[in-house]
């Protein structure tokens, strides 16, 4: 079966050139999701352990909101020169993790797809000008919505500590099955 295991944007299959064959690509997709798993799991270790402890979800939101940030920068400390993990999301809760043009083209596109029924859960590699990108869509599970689901479902005290931290705040309101975000990689190509 010769099923190739991510997807290509228009855009990025315009500009692909020799050296981005599909067999280097898939390495790429490979390589960014070791990454990407590497901050997926210490979220999700962290994130299980509060709400186990206190399943309200406050212990697990006041978790969030102080050590998310440290940790993925603590993540990224270990990684090679040149290797970066984010996450982001359309509608945000921490401005400083904003999407750009082809983060927002990503999701989007995951988005239609999940309308139309055609959504798989894949890892999807793009180019950004030498370097590739390795996007994971972050799926919204039940757990999820302790924080991220309706507003009126949400625990007041994890919601006025929400408030608090994130004045701003767009991430509520999802349903299991939407997208909430992606982890994205973004490594260097070897030219
Ligand atoms: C206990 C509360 C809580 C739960 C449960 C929770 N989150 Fe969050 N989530 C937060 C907080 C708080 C932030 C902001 C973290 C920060 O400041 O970096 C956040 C941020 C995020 C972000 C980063 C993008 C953004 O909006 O800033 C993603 C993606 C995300 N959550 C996905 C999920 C997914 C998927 C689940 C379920 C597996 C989940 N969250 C469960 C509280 C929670």
């Amino acid at each position: 079966m010769k099923k190739i295991a991510f997807t290509l944007s228009m855009a990025a299959a315009v500009t692909l050139t020799a050296a981005e064959a599909p067999a280097d690509k898939q390495a790429v997709a490979k390589e960014g999701v070791g990454y990407i798993k590497q901050l997926g799991k210490e979220l999700k270790s962290n994130l299980k352990k509060y709400l186990k402890q206190d399943p309200s979800g406050l212990q697990a939101a006041y978790f969030c909101s102080k050590s998310a940030q440290d940790l993925t920068q603590k993540v990224n400390a270990k990684f090679p020169k040149g290797v970066t993990v984010r996450r982001t999301a359309l509608k945000l809760r921490n401005p400083r993790d904003k999407a750009d043009a082809t983060d927002i083209e990503v999701m989007k596109k995951m988005e239609a797809q999940i309308n139309a029924g055609t959504f798989k859960k894949k890892p999807v590699v793009m180019d950004v000008g030498g370097k590739a990108r390795v996007y994971v869509p972050l799926m919204t599970q039940k757990a999820c919505l302790k924080c991220h689901g309706p507003v009126e479902k949400i625990d007041p005290k994890v919601a006025e500590l929400i408030k608090k931290n994130y004045p701003q705040d767009r991430a509520t309101g999802f349903k299991e099955g939407d997208l909430r975000g992606v982890i994205v990689a973004e490594l260097p190509v070897d030219q």
